[in-house]
């Protein structure tokens, strides 16, 4: 059983692994189905999830509120992350796929969000991409408003640069706790373009998408000798699964990112939970790195 950590000094507390919902809506689960998938990962000790509002076209949030709402115990078991920012074509009236962080539109879709979901207050709110029309002010001013109501307990942002994420917080009186990062063996680039260092700087724990390359990891022919190394990790450390190797990875960074599993499988929800009793010596982390990439360290 997963125990829930600090993310961030002042909390929030989130499961070591989280379940993520992007791709709920292609898992053709009934409400009940939904409710069974929850209760399992919550068994696991799998507590916080995380959404956007974007999700299968503005979808997930109210399918996810769907099973809330036949199983009201859930919630407070439950951590729930979403995000704003992206507006997608998916709806009639964008006629392009853009940013939106203006004040109006994320008070809005924090709102919406409550409402599908059938609850009252969201544990965590992202931006969830860096808007090249963002004015710090006003994000800062919708963020102090949603606290301000209890509406929404922590903030943080999504795929931000360092630069971005300082400028956000210079505008804030209390820390933002995350940045959710794509992070992978096959997708490296944030580890040393500052993005963890500053996580580490500050002591915030970054949570990380896409971990097996949103399933490429298993099925590109290009990542076959990443595979074999993997494999051979597996073996000599005794993992079940090349999933639970790629997890041990990515645990093993000292900004200790929290990994968000994206599989609509129970049995591998079960896998990604076993991943951390997984311990890899520094020379096989970098094995993994140079299979990945394809080169050794200078
Ligand atoms: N902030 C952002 O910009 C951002 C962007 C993308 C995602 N996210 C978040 O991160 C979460 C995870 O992202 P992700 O879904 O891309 O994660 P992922 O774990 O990299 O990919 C999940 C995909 O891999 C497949 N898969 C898992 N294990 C497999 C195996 N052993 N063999 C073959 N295929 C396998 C899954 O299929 P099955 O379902 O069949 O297992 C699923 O389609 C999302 O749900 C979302 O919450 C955030």
């Amino acid at each position: 059983m997963l125990e829930p950590q600090a993310i961030a000094s002042q909390g929030p507390d989130f499961s070591p692994l989280i379940m993520g919902y992007w791709r709920l809506m292609e898992w053709g689960m009934s409400p009940q189905e939904r409710v069974a998938f929850i209760e399992h990962h919550l068994e696991l000790g799998i507590t916080t999830v995380d959404h956007a509002d974007i999700y299968g076209d503005y979808q997930c949030e109210a399918a996810f509120g769907e099973a809330l709402k036949l199983a009201p115990g859930l919630r407070d078991q439950l951590q729930i992350v979403t995000k704003c920012g992206i507006a997608t074509r998916a709806r009639p009236e964008h006629q392009i796929g853009h940013y939106i962080t203006d004040k109006r539109h994320i008070l809005q879709s924090a709102e919406n969000s409550l409402r599908h979901f059938h609850i009252d207050r969201l544990d965590l709110l992202l931006i969830h991409r860096p808007d090249p029309l963002m004015a710090a002010d006003e994000v800062a001013e919708a963020f102090m408003a949603l606290h301000h109501s209890g509406k929404v307990l922590h903030f943080g942002v999504s795929n931000f640069t360092p630069s971005q994420f300082s400028l956000l917080q210079s505008r804030l009186p209390f820390s933002l706790v995350t940045n959710q990062l794509e992070i992978s063996p096959v997708q490296q680039s944030v580890l040393l373009d500052g993005s963890l260092d500053q996580c580490q700087q500050l002591r915030i724990r970054p949570m990380a998408w896409s971990c097996l390359g949103g399933g490429r990891l298993f099925n590109d022919p290009h990542f076959q000798p990443l595979r074999n190394e993997l494999e051979a990790v597996r073996q000599e450390t005794g993992a079940t699964s090349l999933e639970q190797v790629v997890y041990a990875w990515i645990l093993m960074l000292p900004s200790r990112p929290l990994p968000i599993i994206g599989s609509g499988r129970a049995a591998r929800v079960s896998e990604a939970a076993g991943s951390l009793n997984v311990i890899l010596t520094r020379q096989q982390w970098f094995r993994i790195r140079k299979a990945a990439l394809g080169f050794d360290v200078p």
